[in-house]
């Protein structure tokens, strides 16, 4: 039985959406609250059992890199002003056994791409894309439900979600026969078609468990919508030849890729924040009620 034990994170967008915030820092290093998105994208992957993250950056990415680095001089700092609490935080980043992995993407030619890329360092085993902009708030973490299921199924795994009827246009579309609870059997996918071209409101979000043989497929297709490479159209070719399933995930997604969604989630993760919970929530009904006057 294979495991899954890698997980891609393709990071080398530019993050046109929350220009000038993301000029010189990646989006995927927007916080929420105080944690980057990617750092929430690494810790749902480890809380699966991967050990292995390989990110996929391209220019003005390096904070990434940095991020997963050790910070010595930070580390001595906190220890010297006897702020341990932080310094834990700070360590947790990279808990022992888990090794990163940085490969660049030179030119951003589309998320199919990005995958195709982390070829030479997943080799010939089944692993996790995480698109750390898709923030999935889940008990268990999302992954790690889909990786129970590979377990069982043995085949590729796409996570989907419900959307109304016309945003088929931001999302890769599929068509499924029902399996049984959650699972499904896909039997189409399309990426982000015209609400009158879907096949179904059922959207594929930033989470996927892919058996190599997609990187065959990922080297022979072609542009596909919007100019670019995409996964989708590797995945099309895939099911052709192999089993993919659609697995309807347990959780709340925030889409952090657009500035509603990455404000939704702040608010979200406010209220649960163990350190100011309480005075945010206060916050917001003093500032509802006051809206309410108006
Ligand atoms: C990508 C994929 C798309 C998927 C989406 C989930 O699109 O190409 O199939 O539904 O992520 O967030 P993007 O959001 O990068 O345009």
């Amino acid at each position: 039985m294979k495991k899954v034990r890698k997980a891609v994170f393709p990071a080398a967008g530019l993050g046109t959406r929350f220009l000038p915030a993301t000029k010189v820092n990646p989006k995927e290093m927007l916080p929420i609250v105080d944690k980057p998105l990617i750092q929430y994208a690494v810790e749902e992957a480890a809380e699966a059992g991967i050990t292995d993250m390989i990110f996929i950056i391209g220019r003005t990415k390096r904070a990434i890199a940095d991020h997963y680095d050790k910070a010595y001089e930070l580390e001595v700092e906190l220890e010297q002003r006897g702020k341990l609490r932080v310094l834990a935080e700070v360590r947790k980043i990279t808990p022992p056994g888990m090794n990163c992995i940085f490969i660049r993407q030179a030119e951003a030619l589309g998320l199919g791409h990005a995958v195709l890329c982390a070829q030479p360092a997943v080799g010939d085993e089944p692993f996790a894309v995480i698109l750390a902009d898709d923030l999935i708030d889940g008990q268990p973490g999302a992954i790690k439900q889909m990786c129970e299921q590979f377990d069982y199924y043995q085949s590729s795994l796409v996570g989907v979600e419900t959307v109304s009827p016309e945003e088929t246009g931001s999302y890769g579309i599929v068509a499924t026969e029902t399996m049984t609870g959650r699972i499904s059997r896909v039997t189409r996918i399309v990426e982000k078609p015209k609400p009158a071209d879907a096949p179904s409101n059922l959207a594929v979000v930033g989470r996927y468990i892919l058996t190599p043989r997609i990187f065959h497929h990922l080297k022979r297709i072609e542009r596909g919508a919007g100019g670019e490479l995409q996964l989708t159209d590797g995945i099309a070719r895939l099911l052709a030849e192999q089993q993919v399933l659609a697995y309807a995930f347990e959780g709340q997604r925030f889409d952090c890729g657009t500035k509603l969604g990455y404000m939704q989630a702040q608010v979200e993760f406010a209220l649960k924040h163990e350190e100011i919970a309480d005075a945010f929530n206060a916050y917001l009904k003093t500032r509802f009620c006051a809206s309410c006057k108006d």
